[in-house]
């Protein structure tokens, strides 16, 4: 067995003492029981249902469009190929708009096998981060560019590039820290900004297109194998140099981010 893989299972605790020791870890997305235990046996540290497959695998040009039944019909099919990695689970867009749709659709997901669930937005899902919590389930707070607000947001673009809006999310994200969101995940911002941010939190924060510094790294599956249609500058096909088909190419993904040679310059935005 490869030393990237601990042998046991993976907690919020295993990811806070990774931050404490200046180390990192690794994050894919899964939709599906097969793929669940081969990131799981390459040495995955935390399998996100996102709500991208609503994209990858249903061909939607958003996120919009995805259900609750399909969170937990996906995240109940991870759950039985996981074999050691942390399960996060995406709250989809319009499903966390009040206390009681939030308590219900979040419980929905810990039953399906969540062990965390992920809610984008800013200072806005501070409350809903501390009711979730308070009632004993973990939250992962998505914020720079978050894909279920695309509409408003004007397109998939990077956020917090100007003085005002960095300083902006810098404030929120402390908010939430304080409300007591366990883990912050950053799509798409300056590195510099991600820099600080990791800096400035005690928990563990995740990036994609967040450059080399936050504490986790995390891709969509697709596009690690190199199937998706398009290829935002953040993103690294490990399938090409892989001499192991898709176990070997989801090690070296493992190998590249523990390793902090992924995120190399070319995938950051400065
Ligand atoms: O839904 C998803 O896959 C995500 C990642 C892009 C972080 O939220």
């Amino acid at each position: 067995m490869s030393s990237h893989k601990p042998a046991k299972n993976v907690t919020l605790t295993t990811l806070q003492s990774i931050k404490q020791q200046g180390e990192k870890f690794a994050c894919l997305t899964a939709y599906d029981a097969c793929f669940a235990t081969i990131l799981s046996e390459a040495g995955v540290d935390v399998l996100l249902v996102g709500d991208s497959l609503g994209m990858v695998l249903q061909g939607h040009d958003s996120t919009l469009p995805v259900t609750m039944a399909d969170m937990v019909y996906h995240t109940e099919c991870v759950k039985r190929g996981n074999k050691r990695s942390l399960l996060m689970a995406d709250l989809p867009f319009m499903s966390y708009s009040s206390e009681t749709q939030t308590l219900e659709n979040a419980a929905a997901l810990m039953r399906a096998g969540a062990h965390i669930v992920k809610l984008e937005g800013g200072a806005w899902i501070a409350n809903t981060t501390k009711l979730l919590t308070e009632r004993g389930i973990p939250v992962c707070a998505h914020m720079g560019l978050t894909p279920q607000s695309v509409n408003r947001i004007g397109g998939f673009h990077v956020q917090g590039r100007n003085t005002d809006q960095a300083q902006l999310i810098i404030e929120e994200a402390q908010l939430l820290q304080d409300s007591g969101a366990n883990i912050l995940l950053l799509e798409c911002v300056p590195c510099e900004l991600a820099k600080t941010i990791t800096d400035k939190l005690d928990i563990p924060v995740i990036g994609i297109g967040a450059g080399p510094d936050t504490t986790g790294q995390i891709m969509v599956l697709h596009d690690v194998l190199g199937v998706s249609p398009i290829t935002p500058k953040f993103v690294k096909n490990f399938l090409l140099d892989s001499e192991n088909g898709i176990p070997g190419a989801i090690e070296a993904y493992v190998r590249a981010v523990k390793e902090k040679r992924f995120p190399a310059k070319e995938h950051w935005f400065n």
